[in-house]
């Protein structure tokens, strides 16, 4: 049965307004509506200058993360259900372009320099790396990430230090250096334990309670510092 919801949605374009606002608009909710569909029914009914990111609309591409009613999640994900009223803002930290749409640049720079794809150790073979059931479970949930950024805008490190890593970037660093076919453990160390990578890491938890695909990067921060330890104690066993 067709019902009413109340869309407050952020405004704000840099080119034209001096500050930001709070739009509200009507949406006839359909049964099994989600907030990206209603955010379609804004744009297709109400109006259209508004602005927000979408690709799969199937919780794949990570495009349509906000702040949703005081969290983080992907709209195609949250459903309308029994919501009277839906508060939106765009995802925290990252500058704003239009509306709901951000600058993932500085997002995507920290993900870069963790130098995100494999180094393998020697000349990769011929036909195909060969991993076991086991060697591939120990990266299964690493893998899932879709680079949504909800855990980067979730987390109070990045909010206080902006050249923090963050948990993206740092559960993308665990997962090369988790998989059995990269060889570049040692390096991959080095470019995390430095002033803004894993020692920034208060254990907050917030990534882990937001992340669309249950991911847990919190994990892999507290796997990456045990390894830089380990690495750091047999070093200095051996030049003693
Ligand atoms: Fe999104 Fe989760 Fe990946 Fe963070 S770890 S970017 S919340 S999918
Ligand atoms: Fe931030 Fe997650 Fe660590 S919220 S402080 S990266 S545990």
């Amino acid at each position: 049965m067709d019902r009413q919801v109340a869309f407050r949605v952020f405004r704000f374009d840099p080119q034209s307004d001096s500050e930001p606002r709070f739009d509200t608009f009507t949406v006839e909710a359909r049964e099994g509506m989600n907030v990206l569909e209603g955010l379609f029914y804004i744009l297709e009914n109400l109006d259209g200058s508004l602005a927000f990111r979408f690709s799969c609309r199937g919780a794949v591409c990570g495009s349509c993360a906000m702040f949703i009613n005081g969290a983080y999640r992907l709209a195609c994900k949250t459903m309308l259900r029994d919501l009277k009223e839906v508060t939106i803002s765009p995802l925290g930290h990252l500058p704003v372009i239009k509306d709901l749409v951000v600058d993932m640049r500085p997002f995507y720079r920290k993900y870069e320099s963790i130098l995100p794809y494999l180094l393998p150790a020697s000349e990769p073979p011929l036909k195909e790396y060969p991993q076991s059931p086991k060697q591939r479970h120990a990266i299964n949930e690493m893998i899932d990430c879709i680079l949504c950024g909800c855990c980067h805008a979730a987390c109070p490190i990045v909010w206080t230090n902006k050249d923090y890593l963050g948990p993206a970037a740092l559960t993308k660093a665990y997962r090369f250096v988790a998989d059995s076919r990269d060889g570049a453990e040692n390096e991959r160390l080095a470019l995390v334990s430095g002033p803004d990578g894993i020692w920034r890491c208060h254990t907050i938890f917030n990534c882990h309670e937001v992340c669309p695909k249950y991911i847990n990067p919190t994990y892999s921060i507290q796997q990456l510092k045990r390894m830089a330890i380990s690495r750091r104690l047999h070093f200095w066993r051996k030049n003693k």
